[in-house]
């Protein structure tokens, strides 16, 4: 039994992970235009794993008898003065929506809610992933810094990246 409160927040999260999609695909962007598509590739693939994430509460809310509610997915930013910041804005927003998943865990805990804890239990693992990479690559930027064969390099190697469905997904 999965309460009405929990369904709402899952259903507010669907709308982060969009949003989440949508921030990253216009990152994505912003790298295209530059010629760096190895990093435009990088947050294209991020932007398609924000739409899974979306994909996979959809059917929890579904799966539990929940009524889906999609909201309006707010415009992501689509001016971004380097690299650096877009890199770092990346982090921050993984920052965010970890802190929005741990409020849908704890309030499902004081619920006694097991199975949304449970679901959710891939997501706080998924957050340490991203919130870690994204953090790597903040780090590399730093060190590539106005050194454009470091960033040719950074470049190809982003551009190896691909997107891989989640198993059981
Ligand atoms: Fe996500
Ligand atoms: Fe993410």
């Amino acid at each position: 039994m999965v309460s009405e409160k929990i369904i709402n927040l899952v259903n507010e999260q669907i709308t982060k992970e969009q949003y989440a999609a949508q921030l990253y695909l216009s990152m994505s962007a912003w790298f295209y235009a530059q010629d760096l598509e190895g990093i435009g590739n990088y947050f294209r693939v991020q932007s398609k794993e924000e739409l899974m994430h979306a994909d996979k509460m959809f059917d929890y809310v579904n799966d539990v008898g929940g009524k889906i509610i999609l909201n309006e997915v707010p415009k992501p930013p689509h001016e971004f003065d380097n690299a650096q910041e877009i890199f770092e804005k990346a982090l921050d927003h993984e920052r965010l929506v970890t802190k929005s998943i741990f409020n849908i865990v704890k309030t499902a805990n004081e619920e006694g809610d097991f199975s949304t804890t449970s679901f959710l239990q891939w997501f706080i693992n998924e957050q340490v992933e991203e919130e870690s990479s994204a953090s790597t690559l903040v780090s590399k930027i730093k060190m590539v810094k106005d050194n454009p064969s470091a960033l040719y390099l950074f470049d190809q190697e982003l551009a190896q990246r691909v997107f891989v469905p989640a198993a059981g997904n």
